[in-house]
């Protein structure tokens, strides 16, 4: 067993969960577990269990929130792994020992990269504000950026130069190969240069408040206008976003997203601290996610040019399937968000915001584009693109209210429209099996964010939990399960993931807890790890019940026919609105 995990063991025994939950909340002794009001959401009476057994850990029937007393440290102080880890280290009086040697690199080297690029972003502020060279500052200042603003995002000047910034990394004893890792110098031939030269900069903080990259424009039109940090151990551009960390700090349920750097701080030097901007790259899903723990409501402020609006569409179904609800706004006589706070000013600004279309409007409105209401041919097409859009309105009163809508602007007749929508979504419903799935996995998608695929499997993902939950009470038994039921065989996403985790963990044979699992698991993804064993109290399962589910899950087809590829699946999570 890796010293680590050896390690886990012993924090887990030192600090034992219900001592540790008792100085939080009141417990009531129940048989041989304990229940309590659950910390984590309201509650009068406790639906909240701690069940002691020989791996301690709790799951609360309410909220679903569970997991071992290092995720409930993490959800509780509102910690990250290690960070719980430390606490509760501190908390026993036990020394945490130095990880292994590979893993205790990386760590390092984070935390190298994550100092440097501190050193150098205040490199570039003061080179930005008190260097020889003010074209920085110019720059700025033409662009109408105030000094606060400047300060606020800690923007920098990087010199024209080739071993400016290396030079003082060394200097402050960083080596070459760090200095290459954290994506602040290249190398050519064996020799290390300033990978930004001449650009003015942008530091990207994430929530946590560490600078984890930079994105560097030139002043004049050369190319690339944006010279954007890589992957690097602390950066991965489809995961973060910019000014996010002051974003997530406003008190609105709204977020506005739009396309560059200088959108986002022109807009929240106008006075709105809710908006936030990609990494040079289109919206992910995992982007969207992230903002959906911070708002309800995004309004896109993308440019008005083509790809602007292409990528509109794209973001808006992202944020369809997280569950967001969508506006965007509509911007004339200005090219994107600072152009047009310069020319008309933030009070403008603010109008635009508040009179932005929801999804639907906007798709609508973006049918009659290039098309001339006036003549007929122009009225049937802008009729055909229309359709397409109603017929994918999901409830029934919104498509009746935006049919409505389409016949006064286009003048046909309400009920002559309706009819061909109805038609369409008959025609539809009879031989699409496809949307009743993309139905199922976007409402899916909506129920159950952790294993959406369990609502496409019920049957399946019931025999998968079943034998994850032998598993957890039979983990002698894991080398003999990884034979008989390889973790292949595992249909939804989610459930294969803990059963690989926990193969993995239990390989060796050793005492496992599900505190082995906690650094890999998010404290939510260790909730329904919790639930899984807890719904499962009060069944025997033993391995003939294993087998069982062994057998399901072997003897499972795809059905026959309407069988959809995981292209034509992703296919239909992304592009609900299709043309
Ligand atoms: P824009 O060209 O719209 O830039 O690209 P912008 O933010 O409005 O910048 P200004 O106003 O010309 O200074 C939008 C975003 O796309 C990324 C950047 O993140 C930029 O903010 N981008 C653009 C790049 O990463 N590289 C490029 O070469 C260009
Ligand atoms: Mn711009």
């Amino acid at each position: 067993m890796p010293r680590n995990d050896e390690f886990l063991l012993r924090l887990r025994e030192a600090n034992p969960i219900e001592t540790v939950m008792g100085n939080y909340v009141n417990l009531v002794r129940r048989g041989r577990n304990y229940v309590c009001n659950c910390p984590f959401h309201s509650e009068k009476t406790p639906s909240c269990y701690i069940y002691l057994g020989a791996d301690p850990h709790f799951y609360c029937f309410g909220c679903g929130a569970g997991g071992d007393v290092i995720t409930f440290i993490m959800k509780m102080e509102n910690l990250t792994f290690t960070e719980a880890v430390n606490f509760l280290a501190q908390r026993a009086g036990l020394e945490v020992p130095h990880k292994d040697p590979k893993e205790a690199a990386r760590a390092r080297l984070k935390t190298r990269i994550y100092e440097m690029n501190r050193l150098a972003a205040n490199f570039y502020y003061k080179n930005l504000v008190s260097g020889p060279d003010k074209s920085g500052l110019k720059y700025f200042a033409d662009r109408k950026l105030t000094p606060a603003t400047i300060k606020k995002y800690g923007l920098g000047f990087a010199p024209n130069s080739w071993n400016s910034l290396t030079d003082y990394l060394r200097s402050k004893g960083y080596t070459d190969d760090e200095i290459v890792a954290g994506w602040l110098g290249g190398s050519k031939n064996g020799r290390v240069f300033d990978m930004f030269r001449n650009r003015v900069m942008f530091p990207i903080v994430d929530t946590r408040g560490n600078i984890i990259g930079f994105g560097g424009r030139v002043l004049d039109d050369s190319k690339p206008k944006y010279l954007n940090t890589g992957d690097t151990p602390v950066f991965y551009k489809g995961s973060n976003l910019f000014s996010l960390n002051f974003a997530k700090n406003s008190n609105t349920k709204r977020m506005i997203l739009c396309e560059g750097y200088m959108d986002v701080i022109a807009v929240n030097q106008a006075g709105f601290e809710n908006v936030v901007a990609t990494l040079g790259t289109a919206i992910t899903p995992e982007q969207a996610r992230l903002m959906s723990h911070y708002a309800e409501e995004i309004i896109i402020a993308y440019d008005s040019d083509g790809a602007g609006q292409k990528a509109t569409r794209k973001a808006i179904n992202h944020f369809e399937d997280v569950g967001l609800r969508t506006k965007i706004i509509h911007m004339e006589g200005a090219k994107d968000p600072d152009e047009f706070i310069k020319k008309f000013g933030p009070n403008r600004f603010r109008i635009l915001l508040d009179g932005s279309d929801d999804a639907n409007a906007y798709l609508l409105a973006k049918c009659e584009e290039g098309l001339d209401l006036a003549t007929d041919a122009g009225k049937v097409e802008v009729l055909k693109r229309a359709a397409n859009v109603l017929a994918a309105i999901e409830s029934p009163l919104e498509r009746e209210v935006y049919i409505s809508r389409t016949s006064k602007r286009t003048g046909i007749d309400v009920q002559v429209l309706k009819n061909h929508i109805d038609q369409m979504l008959r025609a539809r419903k009879k031989n699409l099996k496809k949307s009743e799935w993309r139905n199922i996995t976007s409402a899916a998608y909506q129920k159950d964010p952790i294993n959406p695929e369990s609502a496409l499997h019920r049957k399946e993902s019931r025999a998968e939990e079943t034998i994850i939950c032998y598993l957890l009470r039979h983990p002698d038994d894991a080398q003999r399960m990884a034979k008989e039921a390889p973790p292949e065989i595992f249909l939804t996403p989610f459930n294969k993931k803990v059963y690989t985790a926990l193969l993995d963990r239990m390989s060796g044979g050793d005492r496992f807890s599900l505190s082995l699992l906690a650094d890999e698991f998010s404290p939510d993804e260790m909730g329904r790890i919790s639930g899984i064993d807890a719904k499962n109290r009060e069944f025997t399962i033993d391995s003939t019940v294993a087998a069982d589910c062994v057998k399901v899950l072997k003897e499972y087809k795809s059905p026959a026919g309407d069988q959809l590829s995981d292209e034509d699946l992703s296919d239909l999570f992304r592009s609900k609105i299709s043309k």
